[in-house]
């Protein structure tokens, strides 16, 4: 299933510390970097295509190699995430590019839960990194913002909470029907993905405030127990880090206070559903569902980085997907394997698409998919050959810094 190599690398430009959740540099660069595709369903498998038209260009020593996992090969095959597909990733891979899983045809969403939340929890990719990036003010619903307004990193907790799928259900379709979900929150759990917020701020890239922000977002006046723990283990953690100005929201006012005022934040850090929910909130405030990105992260290993959005079953096949927010994931992914600077020149090419209005309909174009790849392929061309330096600019790698496995 091997792809062929892309071009040589050019030599990254900047040290590996500036990305604080990559791999290792150990891993040396003898071999080239291998990327394990999982397109999945509906407009995953589009959008994911253009991104990777972005790849030879950019001159990145990638190898890919396709997963078929989605709803089509569960009904061909029966099957979800394969035996053995878990330590294959961990073991031989650097990365893993994720379209999107969904479909209405499948029972209870098990291909998605098998696989996605499959290699979450699977390769412990315990921390969500969900940029709030305004890349032109156009885009934003919000009058008066500007791109510095916005710009900020949501950190959700990707192992835990209501996710673990803990609990059951008693007396099913029944009037007297019980069901239980079980909100699982660690001690471990909960001060790891605390820890790796304040290493983000601490880092050049953590915060556009200073000193740098880190806000806790949780509810714990109504879960006293849960997220007790998360408010005790904050300040616990605080104390290490000095020179972070910590503070706290209830998840209600957060949600208001990203779009009342998304300047006050730096890096927040919430619980693994609250930060679903706030991340479409943001994403919202950039543009929408089109332009966001994330990666699921553990630190120094193979990592899984995917559009915030979903298959979008009302778009699928139309070629009216927005392919930007799988290019604007493809530079985290490249963050995290040691290309810092492709990265940063495909979020400069993004940037001046957006700019030119060559986007799709969603963002008030009139390109198709297709076309909106095309246009990132040309930006990608007409950028000089030494477009600057990645720390120098503010958009995307902002929230990049230092953070040992
Ligand atoms: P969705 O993100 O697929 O779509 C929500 C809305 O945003 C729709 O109106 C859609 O047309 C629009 N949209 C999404 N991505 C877009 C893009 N790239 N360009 C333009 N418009 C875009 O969310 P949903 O409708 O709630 O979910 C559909 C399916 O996807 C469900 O099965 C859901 O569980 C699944 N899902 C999967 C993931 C994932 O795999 N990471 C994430 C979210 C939802
Ligand atoms: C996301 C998605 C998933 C989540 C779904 C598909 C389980 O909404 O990645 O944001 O809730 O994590
Ligand atoms: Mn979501």
């Amino acid at each position: 299933m091997n792809e062929p190599v892309n071009q040589p690398a050019t030599p990254p430009a900047l040290p590996a510390s500036v990305y604080p959740f990559g791999l290792r540099d150990d891993k040396s660069r003898s071999r080239p970097r291998r990327i394990a595709v999982i397109p999945g369903d509906g407009i995953g498998v589009e959008v994911v295509a253009q991104a990777l038209r972005a790849l030879a260009p950019l001159g990145v020593q990638v190898q890919t190699s396709h997963f078929p996992w989605s709803a089509d090969h569960y009904f061909a095959t029966g099957e979800t995430l394969p035996q053995g597909a878990l330590a294959d990733l961990r073991d031989n891979y650097d990365a893993i590019l994720f379209g999107a899983l969904g479909d209405p045809r499948v029972p209870e969403q098990i291909v998605a839960r098998d696989v996605l939340l499959g290699l979450r929890f699977g390769l412990d990719l315990y921390i969500n990194l969900r940029p709030v990036q305004l890349i032109d003010e156009r885009l934003c619903p919000i009058k008066g913002k500007r791109t510095a307004d916005i710009n900020f990193t949501v950190l959700r907790e990707n192992t835990e909470g209501p996710y673990v799928q803990m609990g059951g259900s008693f007396k099913r379709d029944t009037a007297d029907e019980v069901a239980i979900s079980e909100d699982l929150n660690t001690r471990r759990g909960v001060e790891r993905i605390i820890r790796a917020a304040y290493t983000l701020a601490t880092t050049p890239h953590g915060g556009t405030h200073s000193p740098p922000r880190v806000c806790m977002v949780d509810k714990a006046n109504a879960l006293p127990h849960a997220h007790g723990l998360w408010q005790r283990t904050f300040k616990a953690v605080a104390r290490e880090f000095p020179a972070v100005a910590a503070s706290h929201l209830y998840v209600d006012v957060a949600a208001m206070e990203f779009v009342r005022a998304p300047e006050r934040f730096d890096i927040v850090v919430t619980s693994n559903l609250f930060g679903d929910i706030l991340t479409d909130l943001g994403a919202a405030l950039c543009g929408g569902l089109g332009v966001a990105a994330s990666g699921n992260i553990h630190p120094g290993r193979c990592s899984l980085f995917e559009p915030v959005h979903g298959s979008a079953p009302d778009l699928a096949g139309k070629g009216l997907a927005n392919p930007l927010a799988a290019f604007l994931t493809l530079a985290l992914l490249l963050e995290h394997i040691g290309e810092p600077l492709a990265a940063h020149r495909l979020r400069l090419a993004v940037e001046a698409v957006v700019r030119a209005g060559r986007t799709t309909r969603d963002l008030g174009g009139e390109l198709s998919t297709t076309q909106c790849g095309d246009a990132v392929l040309h930006a990608l061309q007409a950028l000089p050959t030494h477009s600057a330096e990645p720390v120098a600019q503010p958009a995307g790698s902002k929230s990049q810094g230092g953070m040992p496995p």
